[in-house]
């Protein structure tokens, strides 16, 4: 089956308009592309629930800091293409910032209408380094689910706050889509799956592991009956690779994003770090 390939908001709102017309349902699934294994496990469940599934492909300027690395994260459109195609997507969305935007396409454009999730849920964690980071990411899922129009939309259970903050808005702001929160994909030797993963040498790859071996090791204490944070934090940052520069490691429950210093059911336990220049999180759900 051939995927669309469409750059324009007129354009794919124009399949919008006749999917709709004939009832039916439409999946999401938002991305930056250079999909790997974990974008499949999100277009397929897409699939299986969907008549109908958009993949948007964007990398969204207004989400990265001004020393990030958005002028070098992955840009593989043929190959996303191929992936898309081979599961099936309808169309793939890939506008321009220009598009997008209009000319003004930076983190601090004041001209520019933004979501702002609530500051105690943005200001900790990956938004404490990345100031801004989630008004960009809520700014651009809004937008695409006006464009789109979906009835649901598919997001990586990785980004754990990301999907916190988009559940919230989507509630906050009475918008119209079913989140579905999927699971984490591994690679072969525990690694998460992320485009950034590109950016590894072998070394660094070797190193990053002990992020996801730190969560084992944390989620089998759990498992035997330790459920103070301290302990639990302690025996994490004993497994890190002494080279990695660590940004968190931290308890939160996951339906409330409160802190917690006593582990439970549904705890979220969350490391970013990062490894040579390469900024990685990953996470597990007690
Ligand atoms: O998770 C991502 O890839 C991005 O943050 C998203 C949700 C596609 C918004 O740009």
């Amino acid at each position: 089956m051939e995927t669309l390939l469409i750059n324009n908001i007129s354009e794919i709102k124009k399949s919008i308009k006749d999917w709709k017309k004939l009832n039916c349902s439409i999946g999401l699934v938002p991305t930056m592309g250079a999909l790997h294994k974990g974008h499949a496990s999100l277009i397929k469940k897409a699939k299986e629930m969907c008549d109908k599934v958009v993949v948007s492909i964007f990398v969204n300027p207004i989400q990265f800091g001004p020393n990030e690395d958005y002028d070098k994260y992955p840009r593989t459109i043929e190959k996303d293409k191929n992936l898309c195609e081979d599961i099936g997507v309808d169309i793939i969305f890939a506008p321009t910032p220009k598009e997008m935007y209009g000319e003004n396409i930076t983190l601090s454009n004041t001209e520019l209408s933004f979501v702002c999730p609530p500051y105690n849920i943005v200001d900790c964690m990956c938004g404490k380094s990345r100031p801004g980071h989630f008004d960009g990411v809520a700014t651009v899922v809004t937008k695409l689910f006006n464009i789109v129009e979906p009835n649901y939309a598919f997001f990586g259970q990785k980004d754990a706050q990301q999907l916190f903050i988009i559940k919230k808005f989507v509630k906050d702001l009475n918008i119209n889509v079913e989140i579905i929160p999927c699971p984490i994909i591994r690679d072969y030797d525990g690694l998460a799956m992320s485009s950034r993963n590109t950016y590894l040498s072998e070394d660094e790859r070797k190193r990053a592991l002990t992020i996801s071996q730190a969560l084992k090791k944390i989620k089998s204490l759990y498992s035997n009956g330790i459920t103070n944070a301290n302990i639990l934090f302690d025996t994490g940052i004993s497994i890190l690779d002494k080279n990695i520069e660590l940004d968190y490691l931290e308890f939160r429950d996951f339906n409330t994003f409160e802190k917690v210093d006593k582990v439970k059911e549904n705890t979220l336990v969350a490391i970013a770090a990062k490894v040579g220049k390469t900024r990685l999180i990953d996470n597990e759900i007690l």
